[in-house]
């Protein structure tokens, strides 16, 4: 089965590659898989579906935007959740590995319990190497096979080529993305030329998004009373209350109430215009980015000027408000500014596309992309892409002789674990645009562990007395890659071919 997954801050969204369709998988009948993490104090863990289950319950301490450490973690960092430390990344993996078998039995997906999961998956466009990397690390260890990891508005825009390709013109082949989330917004300009399509620029505001708005509604609804006078548990649980009248807001709808019985208080009702009014001043910072995005002017020295945008693409759950779409009408017009039907699901839906039909794009664009290996940095606490072949490098002419690539250094580890990737850009030194995950190599350093067949299972550490290695690439014409690795004293030599983690069709 072939699957798109947005692993997103509040909720996690599956979408089926389906005969040309892409039906977002349902649990327990609900669209999406809440992105929660929950402890106990006896050291029990609970991921998504049964971490929103226990939330409320005395005893447990819940972890909600688990996405979000992950820009500024490394492989060893920690979390402490109900008085214990936890390796995020074994958090993470313990989440996919629930969210793959809730897939496999707790979905509407009809997968067969040992049927292989290919997923597309994808992280913000202002993702560090190190959240690229952890998060691709972290399905594979949940036991994901992973074809490929995409920008989130890269994949939301195939979501919009899906639905309106016939927009993109050569005249009008930018799309801006405008992807309003549960805790962050995010607005990308791209180009979409052919199957490719690049992030000319991306940026965003961290902290607004849908839980914002909730906050600014529950300011309304409690007009008058001070939050100190209430506990923090019936404050939450009108929040929720709030959240899900907000979200049953359409464009008609004229009222709102709330029920307020956790507050033991009678019903809220105002007019739709006040909420409204309330959120407004959320929305204002996002029409003022699309302005300074569409009017760059660092970016190649001139403006992408509007008659060139074929759409603005609303997308992110938040982008359900129905004001939010009126706001930008009012502003950018009627006709381009687009509602995805599906706004809490499009990224997901864009992956799946990504899948089915685009398969061989980008892929068969083997050194217009650049290829390199994340390596270890600051003894274990961080994670930096080395670039090995870089996209503009000339390959020799006569389409014989290969292009010889070394490296050498002074081993850290007992094994050698190589996390190989191609991307189509770098920007800051990080892969950027779309990234496509090489199968991992694994080299023993330690001369004990050259006749072990099981190295994917032994304990990789730092290690004092590492030999000298040197890592030869030899890079086919045809774009094919191969890695020979010596260690000296000794000469102990292997060569691997590189494969990606699955063949793309
Ligand atoms: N129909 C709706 N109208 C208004 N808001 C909605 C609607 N549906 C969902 N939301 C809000 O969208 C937010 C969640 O959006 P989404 O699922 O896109 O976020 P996410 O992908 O988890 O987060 P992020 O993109 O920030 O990582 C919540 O605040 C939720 O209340
Ligand atoms: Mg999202």
């Amino acid at each position: 089965m072939r699957v798109g997954i947005d692993f997103g801050t509040t909720h996690t969204v599956v979408a089926l590659v389906d005969r040309g369709n892409y039906p977002v998988v349902s649990f327990d009948g609900v669209d999406a898989w809440p992105s929660l993490v929950a402890a106990n104090t006896a050291g029990e863990l609970r991921f998504g579906v049964d971490a929103a289950a226990v939330r409320h319950e005395p005893g447990w301490s819940v972890l909600r935007s688990i996405k979000r450490l992950l820009n500024e973690a490394g492989p060893q960092t920690e979390v402490n959740l109900a008085g214990r430390d936890y390796r995020l990344t074994d958090l993470l993996t313990g989440f996919l590995a629930q969210l793959k078998n809730d897939l496999h039995h707790r979905s509407n997906g009809s997968l067969t319990p040992t049927e292989p999961i290919e997923a597309a998956i994808s992280v913000p466009a202002n993702a560090s190497s190190a959240q690229r990397l952890l998060t691709l690390d972290a399905f594979v260890a949940a036991g994901f096979h992973v074809v490929a990891l995409l920008n989130e508005p890269s994949a939301a825009s195939l979501e919009y080529a899906h639905r309106y390709r016939s927009t993109i013109t050569a005249k009008r082949e930018y799309v801006l993305i405008y992807d309003l989330g549960g805790g962050t917004f995010d607005a990308s300009l791209l180009k979409m030329t052919g199957h490719a399509n690049e992030v000319v620029i991306s940026e965003g505001i961290q902290r607004l998004g849908g839980d914002d708005f909730d906050e600014a509604i529950l300011r309304l609804v409690l007009a008058g009373s001070q939050p100190t006078e209430m506990d923090t548990a019936a404050r939450d649980l009108l929040k929720e209350e709030v959240a899900a009248r907000k979200e049953a807001v359409g464009p008609q709808t004229r009222r709102f109430l709330v029920d307020m019985s956790p507050v033991d208080r009678p019903p809220f009702a105002c007019g739709v215009d006040e909420v409204y009014s309330v959120c407004a001043p959320l929305v204002d910072p996002t029409m003022e980015l699309l302005d300074r995005i569409l009017h760059d002017p660092a970016r190649d020295g001139r403006d992408v000027a509007w008659s060139e945008v074929a759409g603005i693409y609303v997308v992110g759950g938040a982008g359900g408000f129905p004001l939010v779409a009126r706001m930008l009408r009012s502003t950018f017009g009627d006709k381009r500014v687009k509602r995805s039907p599906l706004p809490f699901a499009a990224t997901a839906i864009g992956l799946a596309v990504f899948l089915d039909s685009e398969a061989d794009f980008e892929l068969s664009e083997r050194f217009s992309r650049h290829f390199g290996v994340f390596r270890e940095a600051e003894a274990g606490a961080g994670v930096v892409f080395d670039p090995i072949v870089c996209k503009d490098a000339s390959l020799p002419a006569d389409g014989r002789t290969p292009l010889v690539v070394r490296r050498t250094y002074r081993a850290a580890h007992n094994i050698g674990h190589f996390r190989f990737v191609e991307c189509s850009r770098l920007v800051n030194g990080r892969p950027d645009g779309d990234v496509t995950p090489y199968d991992p190599v694994l080299f023993p350093f330690d001369p004990a562990l050259r006749d072990r067949g099981d190295l994917g299972h032994q304990p990789v550490g730092r290690w004092k007395d590492g030999p000298d290695v040197e890592e030869r690439y030899v890079v086919a014409p045809s774009g094919a890659v191969e890695v020979t690795l010596t260690t000296q004293p000794g000469g102990f030599v292997r060569t691997f071919q590189l494969q990606r983690c699955a063949t793309a069709r």
